[in-house]
């Protein structure tokens, strides 16, 4: 059979699925095409939270990794919540044990805690205030500027928020495996190639690599500046997948992802890649595997995770 036979097929049968189950599958910027191309919605990780507290759907298939699944449970405790694959987990998530997080908290009883959605529910369930990429600048400004602030898990965004508001911040060090990776010889090549182009970072990149830096953004600002840019070439620090959407809306631009050292291609973020068109099939089949989170937990997190929705509207 053609792959695009098969690939037409597997639409069929997610398609009659999603109907039959009353499902809504939201995928992240980052996952394989074929994910993103079935979708009902595309985002990054503010706009997939926005999108799962809106969904009228009894059944959310997250076809992200496992925080941002967690994140759909918690602000739908009541709804099934499915990930196509339970062990795309995050590195970054993994970097902040809740047991030592715990500990550094206590070291600084009148900070604020103000984590990135890239961390577990038990440290949501720890923290005063989410963010993410998108809205982290913007949410610390709000913050009475006398209030010590503790920013967990990711140093780089940290630091580059520190940066941008000229506010000094408690930084956890914790750091993404994809965003570290990427090779400086390979960036400064592509860019001596390609001299007309525009580097374009994610700022979970290192400081290094952000240095180089034309425009800093999350996944979906990187995606607008490409679309408001005169320019035609970009050359893209962060996952490659979101090169797929913006071909789509830039068919006339040109993209180029930058390997990890030694030429790697572990740029691709090796958790997110773990769902497939497969398993998304099998998931709404059974109904399985579904995100629990201890209700307690769930309580707890959602405060913070409310707060920055109310926030950043
Ligand atoms: P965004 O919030 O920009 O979608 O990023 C999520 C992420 O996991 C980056 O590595
Ligand atoms: Fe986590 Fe990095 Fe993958 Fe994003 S790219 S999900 S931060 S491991």
């Amino acid at each position: 059979m053609p792959p695009s036979t098969s690939r037409e097929e597997s639409k069929r049968k997610i398609n009659a699925l999603r109907k039959e189950k009353n499902a809504v599958i939201l995928a992240h910027y980052y996952q394989d095409e074929e994910i993103q191309d079935i979708a009902d919605f595309i985002g990054d990780s503010l706009e997939l939270s926005r999108k799962a507290a809106e969904t009228k759907a009894e059944v959310i298939v997250f076809c992200g990794v496992h925080f941002m699944a967690e994140t759909a449970k918690i602000i739908n405790p009541n709804k099934i919540v499915l990930i196509p694959d339970l062990d795309a987990g995050c590195s970054l998530a993994d970097d902040c044990p809740e047991e030592e997080f715990k500990k550094f908290k206590e070291s600084y009883p009148d900070h604020y805690v103000v984590s990135y959605i890239n961390c577990s529910a038990e440290i949501k369930a720890l923290s005063d205030l989410i963010c993410t990429s998108s809205n982290a600048v913007d949410l610390i400004k709000k913050i009475p500027i006398d209030v010590p602030i503790i920013f967990a898990p990711d140093k780089n965004l940290g630091r580059w928020v520190e940066n941008q508001t000229g506010r000094k911040l408690n930084l956890w060090q914790g750091s993404c495996i994809v965003h570290e990776t990427f090779s400086e010889e390979a960036l400064l090549k592509l860019k001596l190639e390609h001299q007309d182009s525009e580097i374009i970072a994610h700022p979970e990149c290192t400081e290094l690599l952000l240095s180089y830096s034309d425009f800093i953004g999350s996944t979906s600002k990187l995606l607008k500046h490409i679309q408001e840019s005169s320019l035609k070439k970009f050359i893209v620090l962060t996952e490659p997948g979101i090169i797929h959407q913006m071909r789509i809306k830039e068919p006339s631009k040109y993209f180029y992802d930058v390997p990890g050292i030694d030429g790697c291609s572990c740029n691709s973020c090796p958790h997110m890649r773990l769902n497939t068109i497969e398993k998304i099939i099998k998931c709404l089949e059974s109904l399985q595997p579904r995100l629990e989170i201890d209700e307690e937990t769930s309580k707890k997190a959602l405060k913070p995770i409310k707060k920055m929705l109310e926030l950043s509207n």
